[in-house]
């Protein structure tokens, strides 16, 4: 049942030439693509999502050509920002081109664009004439997918084809900046590309909107987004009543502890046995021994791991901070406002 899971690269692009959904692979998470420059294709995304018209869609290229067609300028740190990212983890904020549809764009001037990372996507860009408009391939304010499976159990019934290209590379969103005119850098979104790489390459500071608001300017900042079903819970294995908390939980319920590495669980767990010897416990880490890249890749797969066990609380640990670690933050404090329980 749902959609066929396969590579057939010149299926996808027929289904896609005739305005259908298909699943893509990318280095960060899957897309749910379509004729980015076709609005009833691009409707249909919205459809199949649940997803509000608000929120504008990332348009995927398969060059920078392509991108700066769908431009209306590209400044010089477009420019620079494409030659040393792309392909890649990075997607670009730039004044819009005319023929871009309002509805990819949800009526914003500028429009989102990205070279994805990944060798069949690519492929399959080269196939069609258009850019494909892709969101994450998951239920509105749901965790993204980062595997075929992930797809087919959530949106399966709702699209034509899964494009399967493995689990993906990095496992969490691109990061997003904006480029005004004036070459000015803002980032929207961390994500797969830590920011000192782009202030590095931009030889300055770049600032940071990601506060939330109610007329978000990356909707992916919202508040209770990529929010698992379970309830998440920051918690903090040397604060004093860490062991107390985990200890008072009902004894009829799973509980989930998400551990930022392997080693940090083992360490505490063996100095805090009564903690240890709870069953209803379930115990994952993002990495072995702290390798932010590593966790970012495994992050959204657990959360969904949580779910399946049915935690209805799960704990988790922050990451230290650095590289990838802000983007794993950011995204488990958006699921731990999900506010109701
Ligand atoms: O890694 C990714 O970026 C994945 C893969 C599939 O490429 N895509 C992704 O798409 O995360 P989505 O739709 O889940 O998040 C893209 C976010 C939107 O929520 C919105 O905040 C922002 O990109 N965005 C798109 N167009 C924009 C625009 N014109 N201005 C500001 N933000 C925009
Ligand atoms: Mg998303």
């Amino acid at each position: 049942m749902g959609a066929p899971i396969g590579i057939d690269i010149a299926l996808a692009a027929a289904l896609l030439n005739d305005g259908k959904l298909v699943a893509i692979p990318t280095e960060t998470v899957y897309g749910l693509s379509a004729n980015g420059l076709n609005t009833d294709a691009v409707a249909a995304i919205f459809a199949a999502k649940n997803r509000p018209t608000f929120d504008p869609l990332i348009l995927h290229v398969s060059s920078i050509d392509q991108a700066k067609s769908l431009c209306s300028t590209w400044p010089a740190a477009a420019s620079k920002l494409a030659h040393a990212f792309w392909p890649g983890p990075l997607t670009m904020v730039l004044p819009k081109a005319d023929h871009v549809p309002h509805l990819v764009t949800a009526d914003n001037p500028t429009v989102a664009v990205r070279m994805p990372n990944n060798a069949m996507t690519l492929a399959l860009l080269n196939q069609v004439s258009f850019p494909l408009a892709a969101p994450s391939a998951n239920p509105f304010g749901y965790v993204s997918p980062t595997n075929a499976q992930h797809v087919l159990d959530q949106l399966g019934e709702r699209i034509d084809y899964i494009l399967d290209g493995g689990p993906c590379a990095i496992g969490i969103e691109s990061t997003i900046v904006s480029i005004s005119e004036d070459d000015e850098v803002t980032v929207l979104r961390l994500g797969g590309l830590d920011i000192d790489s782009i202030s590095a390459v931009l030889g300055k500071s770049i600032s940071e909107v990601l506060t939330t608001h109610s007329n978000p300017q990356a909707p992916g900042q919202l508040d209770q987004h990529y929010a698992p079903g379970s309830s998440m819970i920051p918690w903090d294995p040397n604060g004093s009543d860490a062991e107390s908390a985990l200890l008072n939980h009902p004894s009829d319920e799973a509980v989930g502890l998400l551990w930022f590495s392997h080693q940090q669980a083992q360490q505490w767990l063996s100095l805090h046995p009564a903690a240890a010897a709870i069953k209803t416990m379930k115990h994952y880490h993002l990495s072995e021994d702290g390798n932010d890249k590593e966790a970012a890749m495994n992050l959204f797969g657990t959360l969904r791991r949580f779910d399946k066990d049915q935690c209805h609380k799960v704990y988790f640990v922050w990451a230290p901070p650095a590289g990838l670690g802000r983007a794993i933050n950011d995204r488990l404090k958006r699921a731990s406002a999900k506010g109701s329980h």
